[in-house]
């Protein structure tokens, strides 16, 4: 099983950005605690962090052939970008969108989640632990058959 794990704009600045927010774990941090649990579970972790909406639905468009599942932590993009939802509905992989903060506890603006009904949930507000949790859903469901 092969899991894409994407990143969207300003979480490669993670450690530095708002720590008291996102925490003090830097971006290769906690994809390396990602990689760290695939491998425990014997699954494959391909990661891309992008500043730039199109490299996103290019990774996943170049990917969904050979892909079995999407974690995806779009950052301000999960608030307005149709092409990113598009790209997951799509790739027809199922997909869990991750937010390190609780996005409801937050602005307004960031209530609006436009890729959450292609995603088969959203996992909001746990700090970088977000990230094993989706792990975790896509992989025991996917050994479920679902
Ligand atoms: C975020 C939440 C978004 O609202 C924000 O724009 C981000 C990070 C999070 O992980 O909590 O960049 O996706």
């Amino acid at each position: 099983m092969r899991i894409l794990l994407l990143n969207g704009p300003n979480l490669n600045m993670l450690g530095t950005r708002e720590p008291e927010v996102y925490g003090r774990d830097t971006l290769d941090e906690i994809v390396a605690k990602v990689q760290g649990m695939a491998k425990e579970l014997g699954v494959e972790v391909t990661a891309l962090q992008s500043n730039h909406e199109g490299d996103l639905v290019d990774f996943i468009q170049q990917n969904q052939m050979t892909a079995d599942a999407i974690i995806i932590n779009p950052g301000a993009f999960g608030h307005y970008s149709y092409a990113i939802r598009d790209a997951i509905s799509g790739s027809n992989l199922p997909a869990v969108e991750v937010h390190i903060s609780n996005v409801h506890a937050r602005e307004p603006f960031r209530e609006t989640l436009v890729l959450s009904g292609v995603c088969r949930g959203v996992v909001t507000g746990f700090g970088w632990r977000g990230y094993l949790y989706a792990l975790d859903l896509l992989v025991s469901t996917a050994k479920e058959g679902k």
